[in-house]
This record gives C-alpha cells, structure tokens and sequence, in this order.
C-alpha cells in the first residue's frame, strides 16, 4: 500500500524546515530580535501619537500592552519568518475601532518612520511592502463589515498595484 507522505511527521518536518528556509525576511537576514526592536519601537510611537494612541488607549489596558507587543512580534515573525506562530484573528480586532483612510495612512506613515530607522533599506521595504498589503485588507474587511447586507464601498488600494 502507497504511504501517505503527508501523514509522516519526518516528512512534515523537512517540508517546514525548507519552507522556513524560503521566508522572504530569512533571505534578507531579519531576525526575531529586529523584529521585536521594531514592533517595541513601534508601539512606543503609537502610543505617544496624538492621533492613534487614543484608539489603542481605549482597547489595550496599561497590563495588556506587553501581551499585545508579544502578540505583534509572532504576527511578523509569522510574516516574514514564517515561523506560523502568530494564531490570532486580526479582522475582528480592527472592527468598531472607527479608523479611516487617514489612520491607517498615519499608522504606515509611522511604521515607515521606525522600520527606516532601525532596518536597512531592503527590510525596511519589505515590511512596508507587507504592512501596506495587510493594511488593505484590513481596510476592505472593515469596508465588508459595515456594509451590513449591502453591497460595499471598497476604498482605493493603498499598496502599488493593488
Ligand atoms: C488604523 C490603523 C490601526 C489601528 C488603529 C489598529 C488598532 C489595533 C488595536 C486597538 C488592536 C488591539 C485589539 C485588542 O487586542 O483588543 C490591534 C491589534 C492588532 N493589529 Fe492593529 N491597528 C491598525 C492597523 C494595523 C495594521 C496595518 C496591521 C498589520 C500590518 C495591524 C495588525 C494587528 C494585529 C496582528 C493585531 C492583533 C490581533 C489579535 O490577534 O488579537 N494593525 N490593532
């Protein structure tokens, strides 16, 4: 009887390993540790921000923020890294925030400022290449949600080639 190669664990392992090995942010030398250097950077700005520190203020108590910081590094580790360990549902956390155009403009304006400060330029381009993408998809998932039963209103894409 022919084996199920993909019920064989060793098989398993070596098809993660490899795929790992191919993680966009693995080829450019991003580490975990970069990762949590931005994401703390990050988040201290937001928090300072006039605009957005608010809209997190009303959500991530002061005893949450390092949950939400560890939460933020396995979401780019799984980005980049691949590493799958981010399990969390990102739609629903952006959902009655009351954000537009204009914050998520800001939080990648923001983001674009401490991924330049602490990345070379070819890191610094791919996590904004993902951090736009993702922030597109937040912004049509939000589009869908508040159009109820109704058709939705899909803003214009904000990353290049849509
Ligand atoms: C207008 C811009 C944004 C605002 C105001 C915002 C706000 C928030 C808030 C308040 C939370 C915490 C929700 C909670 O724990 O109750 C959150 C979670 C999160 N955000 Fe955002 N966000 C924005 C944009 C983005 C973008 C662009 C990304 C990705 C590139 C992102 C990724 C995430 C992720 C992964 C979580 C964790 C969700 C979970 O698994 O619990 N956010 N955000």
């Amino acid at each position: 009887m022919p084996q199920d190669k993909s019920q064989s664990p060793v098989v398993e392992a070596v098809r993660a390993v490899s795929h790992r090995d191919h993680a966009p942010g693995r080829q450019l030398g991003i580490t975990r540790d970069l990762i949590s250097q931005v994401v703390h950077a990050f988040y201290d700005e937001i928090r300072a921000d006039a605009l957005l520190g608010p809209i997190f203020g009303k959500r991530i108590a002061p005893e949450r923020w390092p949950a939400h910081l560890e939460t933020m590094v396995e979401f780019w580790s799984s980005v980049l890294l691949l590493t799958g360990s981010y399990k969390g549902k990102p739609v629903p956390a952006h959902l009655q925030l009351g954000v537009e155009d204009a914050h998520f403009r800001h939080w990648l304006a923001l983001f674009g400022q401490v991924t330049a400060r602490l990345c070379t330029a070819e890191i610094a381009a791919l996590f904004m290449e993902r951090a736009t993408r993702i922030a597109d998809s937040l912004r049509f998932a939000i589009a869908t949600a508040e159009a109820g039963d109704g058709p939705p209103r899909f803003p214009a894409p904000l990353a290049a080639g849509g």
